[in-house]
């Protein structure tokens, strides 16, 4: 279906090694893109793109405005233009229940999870402008809406993503489209962050699985198809949408 196609368009993903944008991106390439895979971790972005016919692998930090600025002239060097941006990188609390999060972790939390993607997305406007079809598409999170104990802050800054996503929506329609999605629990280097091993202990899952009605976690490829979709033609009068990708955990 040519409207699922990104031919000749060029795609850049914040946090491309991890879990949800090694997903995205090799999603993206195998529609044709240019795909530019940022992350902190320039060895594990090499290793994503080397598996994408026409892919560019950066160092960026999502936390410092120079990077994500150089990042993203980077790939317009290369590339010609920036057609889609995908606000993906992001990280949970590090240091647990709200009385022991620090104003040094708040302040760490604020820049990766909701600064970084206002600062992204004013860092693209020219090119995302110049574009026919200048597209942004935010990873909030199910726990914007449905929060679970020892992420407050966490929780809270993606449901500013949320809202980012409708106001900038607004305000840049009708040249760009801005729309987000919102992944329930998947077990990515996200859950090892957020609860210091690689695997979720199988009474938590059990529990998590509990509440949510198609009756598992979320898959990497589940949040890659929904970003994918709306960044395509076929999405092309949808904007402000945030998207649930939660088997059904936010009803
Ligand atoms: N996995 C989940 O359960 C879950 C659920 C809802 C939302 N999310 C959100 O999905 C997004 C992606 O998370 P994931 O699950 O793929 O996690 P992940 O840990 O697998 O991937 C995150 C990636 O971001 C990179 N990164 C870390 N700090 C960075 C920085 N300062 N600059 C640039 N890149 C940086 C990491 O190197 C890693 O490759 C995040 O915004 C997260 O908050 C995750």
């Amino acid at each position: 279906m040519t409207d699922l196609r990104f031919d000749g368009r060029t795609v850049l993903v914040t946090g491309g090694a991890g879990g949800f944008g090694s997903a995205t991106c090799r999603s993206f390439g195998d529609r044709g893109a240019n795909v530019v895979v940022a992350d902190l971790n320039l060895e594990k972005a090499q290793e994503v793109a080397a598996d994408i016919p026409s892919a560019l692998a950066i160092r960026m930090d999502v936390t410092d405005p120079e990077s994500i600025q150089a990042g993203i002239q980077s790939a317009v060097d290369s590339f010609g233009g920036l057609d889609v941006l995908v606000n993906n990188a992001g990280a949970p609390n590090r240091s647990g229940p709200l009385e022991e999060t620090s104003v040094k972790d708040m302040d760490w939390l604020y820049q990766i999870n909701y600064r970084s993607t206002v600062i992204a997305t004013q860092a693209a406007l020219p090119h995302l402008r110049a574009s026919e079809i200048g597209n942004v598409v935010n990873v909030a999170s199910i726990s914007a809406k449905r929060p679970r104990p020892g992420h407050a802050v966490y929780c809270s800054l993606k449901a500013g993503v949320e809202a980012l996503t409708r106001a900038t929506a607004v305000e840049l329609a009708p040249e760009i489209r801005v729309n987000s999605v919102s992944p329930v629990i998947a077990e990515t280097g996200f859950v090892k962050n957020a609860m210091g091993s690689d695997k979720i202990p199988d009474d938590v899952r059990a529990s998590m699985v509990a509440g949510i009605p198609m009756g598992r976690t979320a898959d990497t490829q589940d949040v890659a198809n929904a970003i994918v979709y709306l960044a395509s033609d076929l999405a092309s009068f949808q904007t402000g949408v945030c998207l649930d990708v939660d088997g059904g955990r936010s009803i």
